[in-house]
């Protein structure tokens, strides 16, 4: 098996097992000009030859935007621009999911009216978590915006959603025991700190209905001891799996290596295979890793271990949006991992790299 073979997601076969993790492009999809910008981003990623296209997450609701050009999926005010963005990338032959997402405790720095968070941490030793503490009441408003974003996203087109459940953002901060320090139905165990996730998958299915593509993105541990083990991830997952989801995403990092630097082909690559491995063994749904993967050899190599079902980029496929070509031919990456990508939030998302 290679990364070039189709695969099939829930009823969509895809031409290749490449995909584009999502990557915030920092457009905020306000008007027809943005949903244009966007999607000529995206067709490049699939005349490029990228199987299946996750967009940068989408805030699902007012209170979760990290920063002003977050885009978001929450209001009829965002389909024109969203309308233009599918259109395009389906002219250009692509596979489009749109990422769904909510910042939690993590957006008070932009928005400190509306900030909300799992539980008011004002000093967590590395980050902060800040905001109204969420009552039970904005918690199922909150599940409820999950899933008339998935609805949205349907209506404006996207062939399928992914609910963002990894980097220490909302869901994540529910699932982490690092940050959920609630003692009530939302915080007391594993269970109580996966119910968020559950029925915002629930909620998402009945939104959607029973063809549309679901899944979740999710991270295998936290970069701390005191947070979510493996595990644990793997019971949530299995979890996920019952409540409807048909595909899942390993990835990790709970604060600051969503994306490790110095990755290059050959050196520090596919860092959460041995995770997603695990995952495989319990899971009958797809299962896509992403996480400084590179080189053909290696992630034809996962493929055939059965480590995954299909490989996951961001960063090569910003340096160079044709990757997939690229390494059908047996050309070079040019993206050196040094995360530069990361930094400028003001600015629409691009590789900084003088290399390129
Ligand atoms: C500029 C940038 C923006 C990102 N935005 C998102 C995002 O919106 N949602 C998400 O789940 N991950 C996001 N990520 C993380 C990537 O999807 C991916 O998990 C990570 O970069 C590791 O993969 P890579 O080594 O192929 O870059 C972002 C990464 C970068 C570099
Ligand atoms: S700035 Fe460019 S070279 Fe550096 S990690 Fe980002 S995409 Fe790769």
């Amino acid at each position: 098996m290679t990364i070039f073979d189709p695969f099939k997601v829930k009823n969509i076969t895809l031409p290749n097992r490449i995909v584009r993790s999502a990557t915030a492009e920092r457009i905020a999809m306000q008007d027809e000009r943005e949903g244009r910008q966007l999607g000529e981003i995206y067709a490049a990623l699939a005349r490029g030859g990228v199987g299946l296209i996750i967009s940068g997450h989408n805030t699902v609701h007012p209170s979760g935007r990290l920063y002003p050009t977050m885009a978001s999926i929450s209001s009829e005010g965002n389909f024109k621009a969203w309308r233009k963005t599918v259109e395009i990338t389906h002219e250009a032959g692509g596979v489009l999911f749109l990422q769904l997402n909510h910042g939690g405790g993590r957006c008070s720095k932009n928005a400190e009216s509306t900030a909300v968070c799992v539980s008011l941490l004002p000093d967590f030793p590395k980050d902060s978590m800040l905001g109204a503490e969420l009552d039970n009441e904005k918690i199922h408003e909150l599940i409820k915006a999950f899933a008339a974003a998935a609805r949205n996203a349907r209506e404006v087109g996207a062939d399928g959603v992914q609910i963002h459940a990894a980097h220490g953002y909302l869901i994540s901060q529910f699932l982490s025991p690092l940050t959920n320090r609630r003692q009530d139905e939302w915080g007391l165990s594993l269970e109580c700190r996966a119910e968020f996730l559950r029925m915002a998958v629930r909620e998402a299915r009945k939104a959607v209905g029973d063809d549309f593509p679901l899944g979740i993105k999710l991270g295998a541990c936290d970069d701390d001891p005191a947070g979510l083990r493996l595990e644990e991830t793997l019971q949530v997952a299995k979890w996920a799996e019952a409540d409807g989801i048909d595909f899942i995403e390993i990835s990790g990092g709970f604060r600051k290596d969503l994306a490790r630097r110095h990755v290059k082909p050959g050196v520090n690559e596919g860092y959460y295979l041995p995770f997603a491995a695990q995952f495989k063994k319990e899971l009958k749904i797809p299962v896509f890793v992403v996480g400084g993967l590179r080189s053909l050899e290696k992630m034809n190599a996962a493929l055939s271990a059965g480590q995954c079902d299909a490989v996951s980029m961001s960063r090569p496929l910003l340096c160079q949006p044709d990757y997939p070509r690229i390494l059908r031919e047996g050309g070079e990456c040019r993206c050196c991992g040094c995360s530069l990508c990361l930094l400028k939030q003001t600015q629409p998302t691009v590789c900084h790299s003088k290399n390129k």
